[in-house]
């Protein structure tokens, strides 16, 4: 354990500037649970409060300190009170690491469709999962953090899209379907500026002696109109719990930073949960208590691989007046308030029966909860997320007779499903998901060949793969010429731990394209990625013929993708993010790699995410933003803007108390204020689906040329078919923060409202502008 300066000063000075009792957001003082807008929670509240009052100082510290137990974190319980443990297992993609439970598609797959319903379909059944193997806390989903600012970040797939309004949709609508499961969830990877995995972690876990978690260092601007946004999303939906993140923020460690914690999340956002460490982002006792951390863990377990954090340390420093026994209280009621609202207090969760610790499971006992139809919803969000960037029109394929197929994606995983058992080795196969505390093992895989192979046994076509390491070219030097469709199937790696070391597919991938493309005037490439990988030496390759992306899709991956092959699914996955030409096109220098010893991220693109760069700086990407394609066409046309459409927030479970201009004592920055809507007409030959999307260029210089406001898929239009896609504008959605007073502040001036296919192609515009 290493304290940095300000720690310190904290850790000496906190004691003391308690006493003045200002909320300076310094962590002089903490912000209690005054349930501001936490209407909801009033009864919890109530319930949490009356039984913490009846507690020891000894039995508070119980549920505040991890122990060592069944699950990858644990909570002691207070027996006398009927208080059972507590169990807290890993997703976001599953419960982790445990059988008997589904392989979700990641995160990075579902945000491809755009499909807000299976976006809340997938936490619902995930959370069902969670519950029924007994989880009281799910440290799941991800809602910002990573948002994507460095491309090779290893776990941008865990998260959503390259943008924060977006990602706060997914937020909200995974937190409700989390917990209208009955488990209590985590806004997580984490709180907060969480966007590079190299130099996370101190305590000796990287290769430099005494160094520290590295900085996130990004101005208010850029926390509020980015960062923050998507965690206030997620405290809208009713959030029990928020983890803090590994690195630092402006120097302070995140889990002890009393400005983000006490003062953004608590104050402004009013979160009524509780903070949670990320396993071993906590380093000090004292400072973390004074910068409103509220759950040590793995807190005193794993034998202090990870620092042994509060417990009797805690209870001694409450005993010595370190630390306010008040402080200690505040934070077993933050615990236990969304513990009681979810009716964890009544009903009893099923017993644990797995036993799970760090990265693997160890068998002892084994329950199958998984219900018939998660695998659905599973191969469904593959098929809507699978991504069409290119086609000459050889797709859907129209039942070809001699099919080849090349690579070792394409099937399974010579090692056995999961890597043999290891989530971070799972490189030999069809990469379903990627690795660390974000995998989720899979019951099975469908690869790719499976599903190809059935398919051809109806079809009555033949098919032959080569699935090699080494020497395919030899064995498809005969089989490609004879193949009225070479299918050749690639993927790229990422994990917790690293960041990847580049966007170039390895050579082995490389070489099946040649291969392929040196044999066969029919390509189909089929990707499964965590994000960008390098395409350019094969994509304009006329032999190439049809490219999909089809991410981390889980346990379905082969269904998913045979359907969109053969057309019974028309796709309808978009990038949720900007694939570039080159590396070198994003924003340069966001991955900070230099050895120092307090490495300094510092987001000078500000508010420049992604597909805002591009704008900002007129780069053409090879595929932008919101792009992909369809087996049909869809024209847009007649946006109409409706003043008559506003209403009240009715979408807020907890209500934030982020201050506004227009804040008159009972409206909402979540109000809609007016509605957008376009009429989308399918004008192709075949039925399909359009994700259509809104973009808003805001009055105001510090704002980049236009922002994404609103995306609504619509499903299942025949050919000839139109319907209206409408877009709810709320008063945030139109606000800047204004940094000199405080506040969100809707610019005068006249607003641009852009609607149409991607953030390139935006065929209708219409104005708006606040007086009017
Ligand atoms: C916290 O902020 C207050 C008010 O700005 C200041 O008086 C106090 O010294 C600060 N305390 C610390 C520990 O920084
Ligand atoms: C607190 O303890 C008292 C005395 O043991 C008991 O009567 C009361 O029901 C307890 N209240 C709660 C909320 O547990
Ligand atoms: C703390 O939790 C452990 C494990 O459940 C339990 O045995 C112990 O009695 C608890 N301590 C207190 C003070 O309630
Ligand atoms: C980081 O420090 C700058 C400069 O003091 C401040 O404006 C900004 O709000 C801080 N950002 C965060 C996230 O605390
Ligand atoms: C209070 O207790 C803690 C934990 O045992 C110890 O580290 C610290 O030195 C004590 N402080 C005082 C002022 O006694
Ligand atoms: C598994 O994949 C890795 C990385 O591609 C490769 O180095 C290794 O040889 C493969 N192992 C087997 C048994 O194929
Ligand atoms: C392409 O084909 C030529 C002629 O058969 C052969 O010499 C070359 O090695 C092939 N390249 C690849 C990558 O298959
Ligand atoms: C395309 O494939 C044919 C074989 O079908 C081959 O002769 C030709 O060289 C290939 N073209 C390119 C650009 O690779
Ligand atoms: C980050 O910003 C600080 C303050 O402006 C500067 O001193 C430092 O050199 C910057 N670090 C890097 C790696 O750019
Ligand atoms: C497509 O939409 C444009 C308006 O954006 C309209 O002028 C045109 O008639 C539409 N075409 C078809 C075929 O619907």
């Amino acid at each position: 354990m290493k304290l940095d300066v300000l720690t310190l000063a904290i850790a000496l000075f906190a004691p003391l500037a308690f006493a003045d009792d200002l909320d300076s957001g310094n962590g002089t003082r903490w912000a209690s649970s005054p349930l501001v807008g936490g209407k909801s929670w009033s009864d919890a509240f109530a319930k949490a409060s009356a039984l913490v009052a009846n507690m020891t100082l000894e039995e508070k510290v119980n549920l505040t300190t991890g122990i060592d137990g069944r699950c990858a974190g644990n909570l002691g319980g207070v027996p006398r009170l009927g208080i059972e443990p507590f169990c807290l297992e890993d997703g976001p993609a599953g419960v982790r690491p445990v059988h008997g439970v589904s392989q979700f598609p990641v995160g990075l797959a579902t945000a491809a469709t755009w499909d807000k319903d299976l976006i809340y379909k997938r936490s619902l059944h995930m959370g069902q999962e969670f519950y029924d193997q007994g989880v009281h806390i799910a440290l799941a989903p991800v809602t910002g953090g990573p948002l994507g600012r460095a491309v090779r970040m290893g776990r941008n797939w865990e998260g959503w899209w390259s943008d924060p309004y977006a990602t706060g949709v997914a937020s909200y609508l995974s937190v409700k379907g989390l917990q209208d499961s009955g488990v209590a969830v985590t806004a997580k990877t984490y709180y907060i500026g969480y966007e590079q995995e190299t130099f996370r972690n101190a305590f000796g876990l990287t290769t430099i002696p005494g160094q520290r978690s590295v900085s996130a260092n990004f101005d208010d601007k850029t926390a509020h109109e980015i960062y923050l946004w998507s965690f206030a999303e997620s405290v809208r939906a009713g959030i029990a719990h928020v983890m803090c993140s590994y690195n630092e923020v402006n120097q302070t460690q995140a889990c002890h930073n009393a400005y983000t914690q006490n003062h953004l999340l608590k104050t402004e956002l009013a979160f009524q949960g509780s903070i949670i460490s990320d396993w071993g982002g906590q380093h000090d006792n004292v400072a973390a208590a004074f910068g409103s951390m509220d759950m040590s863990m793995p807190g005193q377990a794993f034998g202090g691989a990870l620092g042994t954090m509060w417990g009797e340390a805690l209870v001694d420093l409450v005993r010595n007046g370190t630390i306010p026994e008040e402080r200690v209280t505040n934070m077993v009621i933050r615990i236990l308030t969304p513990w009681a609202w979810l009716g964890q207090d009544e009903k009893k969760l099923p017993e644990v029966v797995f036993n799970a610790v760090g990265l693997r499971t160890f068998s002892e006992g084994y329950r199958d909860v998984r219900k018939e139809e998660t695998a659905k919803v599973i191969r469904k969000i593959g098929s809507d997320g699978a991504t069409l960037l290119k086609n000459t029109g050889v797709l859907p394929l129209q039942n070809p007779q001699r099919i080849a197929v090349l690579g070792n994606d394409a099937t399974d995983n010579v090692l056995g499903t999961n890597g043999g058992d290891c989530s971070v080795d799972n490189l030999n196969g069809t990469m379903s998901m990627g690795g660390g505390s974000g995998y989720a093992y899979a019951p099975y895989v469908v690869t790719p060949l499976d599903a190809l192979k059935k398919r051809a046994i109806e079809t009555g076509a033949e098919i032959s793969a080569i699935t090699l390491n080494t020497g395919v070219q030899t064995a498809a030097q005969s089989l490609l010429p004879t193949a009225d469709v070479t299918l050749v199937f690639l993927h790229a790696w990422a994990s917790e731990f690293y960041d990847r070391p580049s966007i170039e597919l390895d050579q082995y991938m490389n070489e099946l394209v040649a291969t392929a493309v040196n044999y066969s005037s029919n390509v189909v490439v089929v990707m499964h990625i965590p994000g960008v990988v390098d395409i350019e030496r094969w994509i304009d390759n006329e032999n190439v013929t049809a490219v999909i992306a089809a991410w981390y899709p889980g346990q379905e991956a082969g269904n998913g993708l045979v359907d969109v092959l053969y057309g019974d699914v028309n796709p309808s996955g978009k990038l949720p993010f900007t694939w570039a030409h080159s590396v070198d096109d994003y924003v340069p220098g966001t991955l900070v790699e230099d050895p120092v010893e307090a490495p300094q991220a510092n987001f000078t693109e500000g508010v420049l995410l992604d597909h805002r760069w591009f704008d900002e700086n007129d780069i053409t990407p090879r595929y932008e933003f919101g792009f992909g394609l369809s087996y049909t066409t869809f024209n847009y046309s007649d946006i109409v803007i409706a003043e008559s459409a506003a209403h009240a927030d009715e979408l807020s479970i907890q209500e934030t108390a982020e201050p506004f201009e227009e804040f008159d004592g009972s409206n909402s920055l979540y109000d809609v204020l007016f509605t957008v809507s376009a009429s989308v007409a399918n004008t192709g030959k075949v039925a399909g689906s359009e994700v259509s999307q809104l973009y808003v260029s805001i009055p105001e210089d510090s704002e980049p040329p236009k922002v994404l406001r609103g995306f609504e898929k619509v499903k299942n239009l025949s050919p000839g078919e139109s319907a209206t896609a409408t877009f709810e504008l709320r008063r945030k959605d139109l606000s800047v923060w204004d940094v000199v007073n405080q506040q969100w502040r809707i610019p005068e001036g006249e607003f641009v409202i852009h609607v149409g296919a991607s953030s390139r192609n935006l065929p209708l515009t219409a104005t708006w502008s606040k007086s009017s």
